[in-house]
């Protein structure tokens, strides 16, 4: 009888799940803090917004006031803060935050979004690896995540949820990377995202340990922004201005 009655109560318990899950499966705990702002003030970007403009536009904007290291009379930037805060969040403090000054009649919404992934760029930066982790997200994620990170992998048709599509703004930029990072090392309950804390690649020959998983935050983040061919068209200016001198 006692039995019974557990047994009952399990089932009802994972009903009860499974219904918590289909109702609230594509919401997750991100703890958005209550911004509220009139619609005019926020807008996602229309296209993946550009690191070298963003370095451009803080150096004219933001470097009065502050700086990524520790300098006198400066407000710095530290990359535990950065990990700890959406990128919707950063756009919000430039833009409407009562306590900071506010740059929206200053730089266009693309202006502001380049900012903002410019000062996540230049502390947690681009995958240390990118060759070596395009590799291994190649052989264990693009499955389910697809190689350019949309989602559509081979088997996405069966998975409901389907696979987070790493390119989707209103999604990624409401995330944080530490949210992210807990994701990749424990999963995600039902759905298909399986944790990935110090498992082992046999094939390939390497363990998702830490260091490797953060390096898949920066991997997974890194289609949401242009970095790669600013930096090359940077380094060719450069080499082009001393070839010239
Ligand atoms: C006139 C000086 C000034 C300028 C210009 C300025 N800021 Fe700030 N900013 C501050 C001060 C002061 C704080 C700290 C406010 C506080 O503690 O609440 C701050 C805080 C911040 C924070 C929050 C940091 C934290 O650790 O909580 C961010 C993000 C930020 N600024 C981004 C920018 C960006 C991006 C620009 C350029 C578009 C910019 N700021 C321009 C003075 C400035
Ligand atoms: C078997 C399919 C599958 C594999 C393999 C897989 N994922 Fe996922 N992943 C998913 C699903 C399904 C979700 C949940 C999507 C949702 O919540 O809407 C997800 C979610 C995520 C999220 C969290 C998104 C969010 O906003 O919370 C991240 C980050 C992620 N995956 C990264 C990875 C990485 C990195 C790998 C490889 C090491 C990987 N995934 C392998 C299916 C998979």
């Amino acid at each position: 009888m006692v039995i019974n009655m557990n047994k009952k109560k399990i089932k009802i318990f994972l009903m009860l799940m499974i219904m918590i899950n289909l109702l609230f499966g594509c919401q997750s705990n991100i703890n958005l803090k209550n911004v509220s702002l009139p619609q005019d003030d926020f807008a996602y970007p229309t296209k993946d917004p550009s690191v070298l403009e963003g370095k451009k536009f803080f150096a004219q904007n933001c470097a009065q006031c502050h700086s990524f290291g520790t300098e006198a009379g400066k407000k710095s930037f530290t990359l535990k803060y950065i990990n700890s805060v959406t990128p919707s969040e950063l756009f919000k403090i430039i833009t409407s935050d009562k306590k900071h000054p506010s740059f929206k009649d200053k730089l266009t919404i693309k202006d502001r979004w380049d900012i903002v992934m410019y000062l996540r760029y230049a502390l947690f930066g681009y995958p240390e690896n990118l060759e070596d982790t395009k590799i291994k997200f190649g052989a264990n994620c693009a499955v389910c995540h697809g190689t350019r990170g949309f989602g559509d992998g081979d088997i996405h048709y069966f998975l409901n949820p389907p696979p987070a599509n790493f390119n989707q703004f209103d999604k990624f930029y409401e995330r944080t990377d530490e949210h992210l990072f807990d994701r990749i090392s424990n999963g995600k309950p039902w759905t298909a995202m399986p944790p990935w804390a110090n498992r082992v690649d046999k094939e390939k020959h390497f363990v998702f340990d830490e260091k490797f998983r953060w390096e898949l935050v920066r991997y997974v983040r890194h289609f949401g922004y242009v970095t790669e061919k600013d930096i090359l068209e940077e380094l060719k200016t450069k080499e082009l201005k001393e070839h010239n001198e």
